[in-house]
């Protein structure tokens, strides 16, 4: 079905088929067996027959999300941290990775860890810098460049077609983390990646009540069926029930990542010359530093995720977290309800995210209740 003709709306509203073909059904039904019965000649009925291998509830969201992606297919694990530790037992032991020194931080902790074991070397480069990834490479010891983009928290974005190319021409591969596209406004598979990650807990689900990672290959190569094998011995496929639910939020995919990405623009735009506010991190502002990439990339709307950097410091934007009455002061992202995270008490004090940024993942209220609330919050500094 990754090559279905229908538009990415429908296939999100009818989560790829929107009748059961045994029964008649508008919703997907859910099978939560964990085992099969096998058939008279004591042969699987399904390709898989215990609930840890795969299950039909399983294979209908992971092909609802190949679909989205546009890619082979699509592999769905209990968070997005078990997709990203499964995906890099797939590197040979020594290689080097290259991935950005800024980025969701329990994936660089990860890959430091792993540095530290000695299973891999690692380059962390400067998205901000021109070239820094591709000089970053090392042809023929590069194994897998890691990319994310937006950037969370900073939200810059890195050319995905230009990383690709550089991989490749090392021999690598390029996997991007998506979470903050959302499936919906930037397919990284077509601008050239070889895996793309989300983490599901986020938009693809969108109502804050499941955990989930999912992986979409662009080929089903031998790493691809490595990264089965793994994940199956590693006992780290989503369960049925969380697939069902994640099925269920993605079928307001489109109009929730829209509304999202209408309200943030708004209220970044409001923001961004406020007298408590140094500066507004939005890749759909003008002023954004790799607004350019971002305009080509993200062909529909900027995404919900944006960080404001708040005039004074830590604790000026540690206190704004907490006079917000609307904006729920919370981590995580991608959610309908708009949420605000102080990173630096979060990360703690080693990261290397600015003590004066507060991140905003903006849901799909009204925009004028939360422009009000954050106008309150920082008055009340
Ligand atoms: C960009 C990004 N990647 C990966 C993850 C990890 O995903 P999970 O929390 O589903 O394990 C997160 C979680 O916040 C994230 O924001």
């Amino acid at each position: 079905m990754s090559n279905s003709k229908l538009r990415p709306e429908t296939i999100a509203a009818h989560a790829l088929r929107a009748v059961d073909a045994a029964t008649g059904a508008v919703v997907p039904p859910i099978y939560l067996s964990s085992t099969y019965a096998r058939d008279e000649n004591y042969l699987p009925k399904l390709k898989e027959n215990y609930v840890r291998n795969g299950n039909p509830t399983l294979w209908q969201t992971e092909e609802a999300i190949a679909a989205l992606e546009q890619g082979e297919a699509a592999m769905l694990f209990a968070s997005g941290m078990a997709a990203i530790t499964t995906l890099t037992e797939t590197i040979p032991q020594g290689a080097h990775v290259v991935a950005p020194d800024v980025m969701y931080y329990g994936t660089r902790d990860w890959l430091k860890r792993l540095e530290a074991l000695g299973r891999i070397s690692l380059t962390l480069f400067d998205p901000r810098k021109n070239g820094a990834l591709a000089a970053s490479l090392q042809k023929g010891k590069t194994d897998f460049v890691w990319i994310e983009t937006p950037l969370n928290p900073t939200w810059d974005v890195i050319d995905i077609e230009a990383a690709a190319k550089a991989a490749h021409d090392a021999g690598a591969i390029l996997a991007v983390d998506a979470t903050a596209t959302g499936a919906v406004t930037t397919q990284p598979l077509k601008f050239g990646a070889d895996i793309v990650f989300h983490s599901a807990t986020k938009y693809l689900n969108g109502h804050s009540d499941v955990l989930a990672g999912v992986l979409v290959t662009r080929e089903q190569n031998q790493r691809w069926k490595d990264v089965a094998v793994l994940r199956t011995k590693m006992g780290a496929p989503l369960p049925p029930m969380e697939c069902w639910m994640l099925m269920r939020g993605l079928r307001t995919l489109f109009v929730r990542y829209r509304q999202a990405s209408a309200n943030a623009m708004a209220i970044a735009r409001h923001f961004e010359k406020h007298p408590k506010v140094e500066r507004v991190l939005y890749p759909g502002l003008a002023s954004h530093p790799n607004h350019d990439v971002a305009a080509r990339q993200m062909t529909d709307g900027f995404g919900g995720m944006m960080s404001i950097l708040v005039r004074g410091g830590f604790d000026e934007a540690r206190r704004l977290c907490t006079k917000l009455k609307v904006i729920v002061p919370a981590t995580s992202l991608g959610g309908v309800e708009s949420l605000a995270e102080h990173r630096k008490t979060v990360e703690g004090p080693t990261s290397p995210v600015p003590d004066n940024l507060v991140r905003l993942s903006v849901g799909i209220e009204h925009v004028d209740d939360l422009i009000a609330d954050l106008e309150q919050a920082l008055n009340a500094l």
